[in-house]
């Protein structure tokens, strides 16, 4: 073997333990945070402000349901407790979002998580319009109510 050729294979041997012990440290942090629940997932503020243009009226909520039984209940469930039937297979789980973590967010807080998804979360950015996302918040606000 030339030594130019070892040289450059130590050089690579070097990146790959470095990009290894990267991904380590970084799974290491991500165990040690899900043993406490689960990353926290914060909106940025100014999203957080945003107030919902679309007034949840009977026909819209309507909408909302029907989007949220399309695209959401999967995973959240027929009543988005987080008991879809693909949950069982997705860490972290799916939220809950009839819990007083999720009903205590802003609609703009929600808007925007469920705009950018995160994780298996997926986004709706391709999926749905700003006014379907909107209606399907206004559908979620109902979910608090009916928490048995
Ligand atoms: C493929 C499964 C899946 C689908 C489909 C899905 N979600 Fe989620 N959702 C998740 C998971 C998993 C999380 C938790 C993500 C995390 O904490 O990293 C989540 C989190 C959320 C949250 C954040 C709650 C919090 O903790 O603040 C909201 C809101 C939400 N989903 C709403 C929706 C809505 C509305 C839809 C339909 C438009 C939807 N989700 C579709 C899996 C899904």
């Amino acid at each position: 073997m030339s030594p130019l050729r070892t040289v450059s294979m130590t050089a690579r041997g070097a990146a790959i333990s470095f990009a290894l012990l990267a991904l380590a440290g970084r799974a290491s942090a991500a165990r040690a945070q899900g043993a406490h629940g689960g990353t926290p997932w914060d909106a940025p503020e100014r999203a957080a402000h945003r107030s919902n243009p679309v007034l949840a009226t009977d026909a819209v909520v309507d909408r909302g349901h029907m989007l949220f039984h399309q695209t959401c209940e999967l995973c959240h469930g027929p009543k988005g407790h987080g008991d879809g039937p693909m949950s069982t297979s997705l860490t972290p789980k799916p939220a809950d979002l009839a819990a007083d973590h999720v009903q205590s967010q802003t609609d703009g807080a929600l808007f925007w998580k469920i705009y950018s998804g995160r994780g298996m979360m997926p986004s709706t950015q391709a999926t749905l319009s700003d006014e379907q996302r909107w209606a399907v918040i206004d559908y979620i606000r109902t979910l608090a109510a009916k928490r048995q």
